[in-house]
């Protein structure tokens, strides 16, 4: 369904075709805007600007809905695995049982590294941060295994995406052993795929790590809940890249960059930050948040707020019942998640917030999940970046599959000096 919308620039009147979505969203085609008015769009931040028509996820912001290929995410939830939920988000539906077994021993098989590649964690410094090293190896991946790079047709790029799934796993693993000064330790093949990265994270050589299956769930609901989120920041960079024609390798080690940021992949780290200050500092929770109103040197409730959701995030509240389940089952509590309950009900009854739309994101509980399960915080934002693969690879195949596509090239409104000579050093 298509209609048009009129613009009016000094008088003249211009006809803009209008794009409708498959759930009504509504967007003006701009592509010849340029070409026939001489205007280009502006719009810091591109809160309004539609990318791509991308048939993987829908958000639906004000409304608190997430789907991925149109099914709700709280259908996955409890239901899905994580990797039944990858195949779904890059190749469009639920796998038959053939297609699962197949996927699911492919990533099985792919799960070593090359041995020159274990040398590589110990080049770097003990104290690196593992997104360094987790971008680095995965644009190393494609140097080992050059029939990544070409993709031609669909049983290369299920060969890629599970390469590219499993091994960042593997190498997510071994950057926390390198970083702990433990020994690498070898994948499983009898091994799901939320168990055997746990079994990379924590056996040792004297001592095998059996997870619990209510850990495993945890973790494979984590995951799960992460697999794609459709134009966020790293998506957007994945594609950024990969419209240049560059590799699905290079364009997710682009995209692992893109997630550290504190504003986004680096709030899950924030957030329990935040947490643990309020707690050693012994600060009365009301007192935080007035420090959050008034803007104290920055300070912001990390693991609030959305470009998106005006709303709870949908993720949040499935994390949240997930923390309880898994601290209830392991008969523990965590102080932080008591701080960060505290901390939500203050914040949704806050005028402050109320106004903004502020509501708990996924960065608010996933942290406290993550420390449940035993992953340490410095790993939390690699945690995300294993969850997102699928999303990035869905993304990145999207783009690849369409032959219209273009590459990404933005323009800008100028605001430099305007024509200047060069100056003598000494008339500087
Ligand atoms: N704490 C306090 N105030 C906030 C917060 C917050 N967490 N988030 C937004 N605001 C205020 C902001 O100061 C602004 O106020 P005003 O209109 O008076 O200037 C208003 O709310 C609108 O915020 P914004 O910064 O214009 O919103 P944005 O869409 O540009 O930013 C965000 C979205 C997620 C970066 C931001 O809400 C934020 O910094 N949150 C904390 C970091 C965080 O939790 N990030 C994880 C995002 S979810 C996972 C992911 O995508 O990676």
């Amino acid at each position: 369904m298509s209609g048009t919308a009129r613009l009016e620039i000094d008088g003249t009147v211009y006809e803009l075709d209008t794009v409708v979505g498959s759930e009504g969203e509504r967007a003006i085609d701009i592509s010849k805007l340029r070409a026939t008015t001489g205007y280009i769009t502006l719009d810091d931040g591109y809160g309004n600007t539609g990318s791509c028509r991308s048939a993987i996820t829908y958000i639906d912001g004000d409304a608190g809905i997430l789907r991925y290929r149109g099914i709700p995410i709280e259908n996955l939830a409890g239901r899905s695995s994580f990797v039944e939920t990858a195949w779904l988000v890059i190749f469009g539906s639920l796998p038959t049982v053939e297609e699962r077994d197949r996927f699911s021993a492919l990533l099985g098989e792919s799960a070593m590294i090359d041995e020159v590649m274990r040398k590589h964690f110990h080049a770097f410094p003990q104290t690196a941060p593992p997104m360094a090293i987790l971008s680095a190896m995965i644009n190393t991946l494609s140097a080992h295994d050059h029939g990544v790079i070409q993709i031609d047709d669909d049983s290369d790029m299920e060969r890629a995406a599970a390469v590219l799934m499993s091994k960042v796993r593997t190498i997510a693993a071994a950057a926390y052993k390198a970083s702990v000064g433990e020994p690498l330790v070898y994948p499983r093949y009898d091994l799901k795929y939320a168990e055997n990265f746990l079994h990379m994270m924590f056996s040792v050589p004297y001592r095998n790590y059996e997870p619990t299956p209510e850990v495993a769930a945890a973790l494979n609901l984590f995951l799960m809940l992460h697999a794609d989120h459709e134009q966020n920041c790293s998506t957007s960079t994945v594609r950024m890249v990969g419209s240049s024609k560059a590799n699905l390798f290079a364009s997710c080690a682009a995209g692992v960059c893109a997630l550290w940021g504190p504003l986004h992949g680096g709030a899950n780290v924030a957030a329990v930050q935040m947490l643990q200050q309020i707690y050693d500092s012994g600060m009365p929770v009301s007192e935080f948040v007035t420090r959050v109103k008034n803007r104290d040197a920055g300070v912001k409730l990390m693991g609030f707020g959305h470009r998106v959701y005006k709303n709870f995030d949908p993720r949040s509240r499935i994390l949240k019942k997930s923390v309880d389940e898994v601290l209830a089952q392991q008969d523990k509590t965590d102080s932080l998640l008591d701080i960060a309950r505290e901390l939500e009900a203050a914040a949704l009854e806050d005028d402050y917030f109320i106004e903004r739309k502020l509501y708990p994101n996924v960065d608010f509980y996933s942290g406290i999940l993550l420390r449940a399960i035993g992953i340490p915080s410095e790993m939390f934002t690699v945690m995300f970046a294993i969850g997102r693969m699928p999303g990035w690879i869905a993304n990145w195949k999207e783009l690849n599959d369409d032959p219209k596509g273009r590459i990404y090239r933005p323009r800008q409104i100028y605001t430099g000096p305007t024509d200047q000579d060069w100056a003598p050093r000494g008339e500087r």
